[in-house]
């Protein structure tokens, strides 16, 4: 690898060793030892797309979600584990490692660039390719995402970059999600795009599975866009929670501040549901709650007139501030989310807030494919044992029916997003019959592991010990005939 190796082991047994650059590439797969007995019936790769070089070209970038992607793949076959790694070769990264130079516009990094150049690129900013967020199967190849209109698709056997994927249609997108949700009976896709300007656009879309023509079913007009990560689906409803996070867009362009920078909190407005419905389109309404910042929606789903929507909240956007590398370095503790269950009412247009789960709780995950949009029990993520803890130190399963949490933990030990996979041919009631997966940085060793849990009781199962301390991650997919 050209860029940003580093391995760091002076501050082994802090979380923060996570937030060094990845050491190496394993561009073909290794054998990891197993310890434990992984489940015959577990056969596919778990895949990532993350944040793993902080440091190309010998500049450092300065914020976790600004790290040049490495995508991984942990393959699980006959109870057998392999790794391999590969950078995601974007034209930033490119541009890291034969120019040695920031070229793109980071999260919160900005190119270098001389004032000239800094006053004719404000009026076309490059956004990056980057894709650091997450991935999506889709056909042969997969893409990875970031939150510009740039994806990647990549082999995900080979973890070889294909190129930035082109689609077919006018749709105008500034800043994309790198959370699109999938509906398996419509065989399409389903995001939403900010496109901005003196009136900005929320716009919502649908792709059909295998095309490139986003068709822009329901849009709505904003002065001041926020900042979006994600939304929720029902069988009827598409939910956009607009936060007020909000940035000026002519400052996006003017200011000379990298992307983020932009944005201010606003705590004396209103956070807003903003419900269309998915079919013809209509903006059914917009109900107001109190201010709070989300990065992840959990689920959500239509009860007696009711939208039902749970949500990882955090009172204010300091969890943007709290991710700038240094910080993060320098062992500082970030503020926490929490799911709160939100009731919208929609003939009556009010909302109200049912309940805030413990612990604090990030990275949701649920039985997606059976319960994405439809009342459901169970959902897993990356959890703080205390408000001690530094950082995520726990795989939580929270009943969203009784509000009891049954977890995983290992001292040292700092869990990333956990993936469902579910055992084939179970009953389709049961959304906690199969296994956890969870790349796990363990601070004592400065290492990681993929631990393999069982979802109903959260025991562990086994744990494969990966050849490289890893960074911790977002976002995975389990792809299930990927072996
Ligand atoms: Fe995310």
């Amino acid at each position: 690898m050209a860029t940003g190796i580093q391995d760091v082991r002076a501050e082994t047994g802090s979380h923060s060793i996570g937030f060094r650059s990845v050491a190496r590439e394993f561009r073909e797969p290794v054998g990891l030892p197993v310890e434990g007995r992984i489940p015959a019936w577990l056969t596919g790769s778990v895949v990532r797309s993350g944040p793993a070089s902080f440091e190309p070209g010998g500049r450092s970038l300065r914020h976790w979600f600004d790290g040049l992607a490495l995508l991984d793949r942990f393959a699980v076959q006959e109870g057998r584990v392999t790794y391999a790694s590969r950078m995601l070769e974007s034209d930033a990264y490119r541009a890291a490692s034969e120019k040695g130079e920031i070229s793109y516009q980071e999260f919160a990094t900005d190119p270098c660039r001389s004032l000239f150049k800094r006053f004719v690129s404000a009026f076309s900013p490059r956004p990056t390719d980057n894709a650091n967020v997450n991935v999506a199967p889709d056909g042969h190849n997969w893409v990875a995402m970031t939150e510009t209109p740039l994806q990647a698709e990549f082999d995900p056997r080979t973890l070889e970059t294909v190129g930035v994927r082109e689609y077919d249609d006018g749709l105008k997108v500034h800043h994309a999600s790198a959370h699109p949700h999938h509906d398996t009976g419509r065989r399409e896709l389903l995001s939403y795009a900010i496109a901005y300007g003196p009136r900005s656009c929320y716009q919502l879309f649908r792709l059909p599975d295998g095309g490139r023509r986003r068709e822009r079913y329901a849009q709505a007009s904003v002065r001041e866009p926020c900042y979006m990560h994600s939304f929720a689906l029902t069988e009827r409803y598409a939910v956009l929670t607009d936060q007020p996070f909000t940035v000026n867009p002519l400052g996006l362009l003017l200011s000379g501040r990298p992307f983020i920078e932009n944005f201010r909190w606003h705590g004396d407005r209103a956070t807003r549901f903003m419900v269309f419905d998915r079919a013809g389109g209509r903006h059914v309404g917009t109900d107001e709650t109190e201010p709070f910042f989300t990065f992840h929606h959990v689920n959500a789903f239509e009860r007696r007139g009711e939208v039902v929507l749970d949500i990882c909240a955090y009172d204010d956007a300091g969890i943007i501030d709290a991710l700038y590398l240094e910080r993060l370095r320098a062992g500082e503790r970030p503020p926490t989310a929490r799911v709160r269950r939100y009731r919208l009412d929609l003939p009556a247009r009010t909302v109200r807030q049912e309940v805030e789960f413990e612990p604090a709780f990030e990275l949701p995950r649920i039985d997606y494919r059976r319960r994405n949009g439809r009342d459901y029990r169970f959902v897993w993520g990356a959890s703080n044992r205390s408000p001690e803890s530094d950082w995520f130190d726990q795989i939580a399963k929270l009943d969203t029916t009784t509000g009891d949490v049954v977890a995983w933990y290992e001292e040292g030990c700092h869990p990333g997003e956990p993936v469902l996979v579910r055992e084939p041919g179970t009953d389709a009631g049961a959304e906690d019959a199969g296994v956890i997966l969870s790349v796990v940085l363990d601070a004592r060793r400065a290492g990681s592991f993929l631990v393999v849990l069982d979802a109903r009781t959260m025991e562990e199962l086994a744990r494969a010990e990966a050849p490289v301390r890893l960074p911790p991650g977002f976002h995975a997919q389990f792809g299930r005939d990927l072996v």
